[in-house]
């Protein structure tokens, strides 16, 4: 396969397409409830976008680039100019899949009005589909706003990341009578507030089962249920990048050893001069 190609950016489409087709939409995700399983990888650039679009329903610009791309601790330093810049991207580099860009730290959390100039942001200058916030009954009313003025919202509740600091950890959730209850309540929040998906991360899986069952909305799972209405894993979790991976993750490749493998098959012939050979210089015409 070729490796060669351009982006029309006036089409958001990556060339060479496979067969001109309609990108999903944020309705036909909705109807998924209860039917066929969501499938959702997380991605960040253009290329990875355009090897994972036809397999996927979503593509999330996770503000999980701030581990898996920029080397950070967690994703609280994540800006919004970050992920715009991928969020981008990713559309650029997609035709088929719903493109949803993530609300980094601190965008979103000081009220609707914010969270609404902020995430138009994100629309205008990536042409995502949508945005996914995190949290549960305290931002119910920043979701409702804006769903109610156009923007698509995906939820995000359970483990919440970008909370690591308040809840001491990335520990599963659920797992107390008290925290199940607060659980259920922030589905059904960001559900009556309008999502027409959530993340339902790093929870028990009886809860999972318990909240897709209680809502109209999309649960998305990670580290929840097979029940769930969806998945989503981090793409280079799912590849075998990293050495450590959590239990929620299924390693579905081994891409740290086979990049390993070729960066030293490099080196090697780097080192021998078997690189470049013949196939790879120009010779002046004959
Ligand atoms: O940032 C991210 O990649 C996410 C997924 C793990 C759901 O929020």
């Amino acid at each position: 396969m070729s490796t060669t190609y351009t982006l029309d950016t006036a089409t958001s489409r990556a060339h060479p397409t496979p067969t001109p087709v309609r990108r999903l939409t944020v309705p036909g995700i909705a109807r998924r409830k209860g039917g066929e399983p969501v499938v959702m990888l997380t991605a960040y650039t253009a290329r990875y976008a355009q090897l994972l679009d036809p397999h996927c329903d979503m593509l999330l610009v996770g503000d999980s680039l701030g581990q898996v791309i920029y080397g950070l601790d967690s994703t609280v330093p994540v800006s919004l100019d970050m992920m715009i810049a991928h969020g981008a991207a990713v559309v650029r580099g997609s035709y088929h899949a719903v493109v949803i860009v993530d609300m980094p730290f601190g965008s979103y959390e000081a009220g609707p009005e914010i969270a609404f100039a902020n995430a138009a942001r994100v629309m205008k200058e990536t042409g995502a589909a949508g945005v996914k916030m995190e949290g549960g009954e305290a931002m119910a009313p920043t979701v409702r706003f804006l769903v109610e003025r156009g923007i698509p919202v995906v939820g995000h509740i359970g483990l919440t990341p970008q909370a690591v600091n308040a809840l001491g950890g990335y520990g599963a959730r659920g797992k107390s009578e008290e925290e199940r209850a607060k659980i259920l309540a922030d589905a059904r929040a960001i559900s009556a507030a309008g999502a027409f998906a959530m993340v339902v991360e790093g929870v028990v899986e009886p809860l999972a089962i318990e909240i897709t069952g209680s809502v109209s909305t999309v649960t998305i799972g990670i580290g929840a249920s097979a029940a769930c209405d969806g998945q989503v894993l981090v793409t280079e979790d799912m590849l075998g990048l990293f050495d450590r991976t959590p239990r929620f993750v299924r390693r579905f490749y081994n891409l740290a050893e086979q990049l390993d493998a070729a960066a030293r098959a490099y080196a090697d012939a780097v080192r021998d001069r078997s690189f470049p050979g013949a196939d790879n210089l120009y010779q002046l015409p004959a």
